[in-house]
């Protein structure tokens, strides 16, 4: 078949499919609430206003989403022994090979880096939202929001942030706290930092000079002698 009769067919195909299908998908997309339940396929109701609140739980760094409460150091010392202890250690060392959630201050420089909350963790409200949603493991979902912070103030005592066990974690006094590696992180700057590549002719090909090649491996005799070496079939 010729490169036109083939277009010609494509054509055709194209037209007799749209013809059967009627408007494309994304069309039909186009322009629907997707938070209404359709009429149309009679499937699915509108979210209620509890089911959006139950999911959304994320606490930001600036403090955004923090639940009112409130919990001491000693509170989250108690429940951290009864709730956390038996995986984590009673001061977060880790048991066994469960994750250490203290410690580890100045070794990120080191060949084997001791990353903990305290040692790396540049947001408290990470560790807020990460235990709010996923400790105790196996049993997630089942602290109050006074326990989670009570929680978190224990973690930042056992990770000296904090010294005073009557201290108190609020949602007021939340953000107050600065983890020790926040400095380390920074906001992703390649727009400016790498503005060169940032423009619109972009280099596509040949975008760096051609090394010149000095010597070649037979020319220069490294390649291993035949005779030498195991025998390949
Ligand atoms: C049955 C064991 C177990 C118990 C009990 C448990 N955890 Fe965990 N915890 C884990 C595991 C496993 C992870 C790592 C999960 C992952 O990386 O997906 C973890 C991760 C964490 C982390 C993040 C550590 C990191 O550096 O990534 C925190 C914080 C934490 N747990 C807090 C708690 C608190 C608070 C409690 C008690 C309310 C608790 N855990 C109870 C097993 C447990």
């Amino acid at each position: 078949m010729s490169k036109s009769a083939n277009a010609l067919t494509l054509v055709l195909a194209a037209c007799l499919l749209g013809g059967m299908t009627g408007p494309s998908a994304a069309q039909q997309m186009a322009g629907r609430d997707v938070t209404k339940p359709s009429a149309k396929l009679g499937l699915g109701r509108a979210a209620t206003a509890e089911e959006i609140a139950a999911w959304d739980t994320d606490v930001r760094p600036d403090g955004r989403g923090l639940p009112v409460g409130k919990g001491t150091v000693k509170q989250g010392d108690d429940l951290f022994q009864e709730k956390c202890a038996s995986c984590h250690g009673e001061f977060g060392q880790g048991v066994g090979r469960w994750p250490v959630l203290a410690g580890g201050a100045g070794t990120l420089k080191a060949d084997r880096p001791d990353k903990t909350v305290g040692s790396f963790w540049p947001d408290l409200s990470t560790v807020f939202d990460y235990i709010k949603r996923a400790m105790p493991y196996g049993n997630a979902q089942s602290l109050t929001n006074d326990e989670i912070y009570a929680l978190t103030a224990y973690i930042l005592s056992m990770n000296d942030i904090v010294k005073d066990e009557k201290f108190e974690l609020n949602e007021k006094n939340f953000t107050s706290i600065k983890m020790p590696n926040a400095a380390a992180f920074f906001e992703d700057d390649r727009e400016t930092s790498e503005k060169q590549f940032w423009n619109k002719n972009p280099c596509m090909k040949d975008c760096r000079p051609v090394p010149k090649v000095t010597g070649r491996a037979m020319s220069i005799d490294v390649t291993p002698d035949g005779k030498s070496g195991p025998k390949v079939e």
